[in-house]
């Protein structure tokens, strides 16, 4: 079913008539469509059902094209980002495009789940502010850097659940914690995959998020633990590019403290909870997409 949101997200840029907007969005890959999968696994695949899901991955491509440009990234999901290959300036009004046509169609859905995904991209966009401000130094303010993934990953995940719940009827507190948890495991995922992964599998470059001055929950951790020299030297690697030694230093003292370890640890609690919501309301789809996030390689 998930070939029906990407025919109406299709069906809504031809509406754009705009053939400018048409060859932009064909350059667009298309992800894994995991806020889709939410929505149609809780609220089946009625029509409303896939609008719903199709608004919703307008805006996460939407919010993907402004990072890139934010972050100033030259590949998205191992192609060149739009970004990169057209310029800011379009992958910027592109996205202004994608979710303005969003909301556009959101409000004929139904303006009680217009409200809760236009309150979710309030919460991305504060996330995505923190972000900037939290890259600037280096920090270990693991709370602020929480919020901030909640804000920037787990609202949508917790919107789309939510939009999935009020389409069917079911309890939306349930299916909210069950979609933010979710959120806040695959970002906690995303963070220890950028250090344990290689770039082949990752499609974009490893050990890069300290490069681009995040300071992921991994890096406080082992920050933390180290003596007072250890400390100096990799305050000295925040920010550089990574030498294959310097980059070696911080993988063998990631595991040398179990650091990995205690990072995945803590994602998997939270979704320890969201299979126990799921698997109490007979959910069975749904505990298992928790479980594969926590497996997942990419
Ligand atoms: C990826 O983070 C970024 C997000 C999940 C959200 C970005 C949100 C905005 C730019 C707010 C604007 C919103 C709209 C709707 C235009 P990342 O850089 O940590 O992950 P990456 O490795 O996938 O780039
Ligand atoms: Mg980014």
């Amino acid at each position: 079913m998930i070939s029906a949101v990407e025919r109406i997200m299709k069906q809504y840029i031809i509406e754009l008539n705009d053939k400018r907007a048409r060859l932009l969005y064909k350059k667009l890959p298309k992800g894994k469509r995991l806020r889709s999968k939410l929505i149609l696994k809780i609220a089946g695949d009625s029509i409303k059902s896939i609008k719903t899901a199709s608004t919703v991955e307008l805006i996460h491509t939407a919010s993907l094209l402004h990072d890139d440009v934010i972050d100033d990234a030259n590949t998205r999901r191992g192609k060149i980002s739009v970004n990169a290959s057209e310029g800011n300036k379009s992958a910027i009004m592109m996205g202004d495009i994608l979710y303005s046509k969003a909301f556009f169609e959101l409000i004929d859905i139904s303006p009680l789940i217009a409200k809760v995904i236009s309150n979710s991209v309030v919460e991305l966009s504060l996330g995505e502010l923190a972000d900037v401000e939290l890259s600037k130094r280096f920090h270990t303010n693991r709370d602020a850097y929480i919020k901030m993934l909640y804000q920037k990953t787990a609202s949508l995940m917790e919107a789309s659940a939510e939009a999935g719940a009020i389409l069917a009827g079911k309890p939306r507190e349930v299916y909210r914690r069950y979609g933010k948890n979710l959120g806040l495991a695959f970002q906690m995922i995303d963070d220890i995959l950028d250090i344990t992964s290689d770039s082949k599998t990752l499609g974009k470059p490893a050990l890069h998020d300290f490069k681009e001055g995040k300071v992921t929950l991994p890096y406080i951790y082992l920050y933390e633990v180290l003596a007072h020299e250890d400390r100096e030297y990799l305050l000295c690697l925040y920010k550089k590019s990574l030498s294959e030694d310097e980059a070696l230093w911080i993988k063998s003292a990631m595991r040398k403290y179990g650091i990995i370890e205690k990072a995945y640890q803590e994602a998997k609690e939270l979704i320890d909870e969201a299979i126990d919501l799921m698997e109490s309301l007979g959910e069975r789809d749904l505990s298992n997409i928790a479980r594969a996030m926590i497996e997942r390689e990419f």
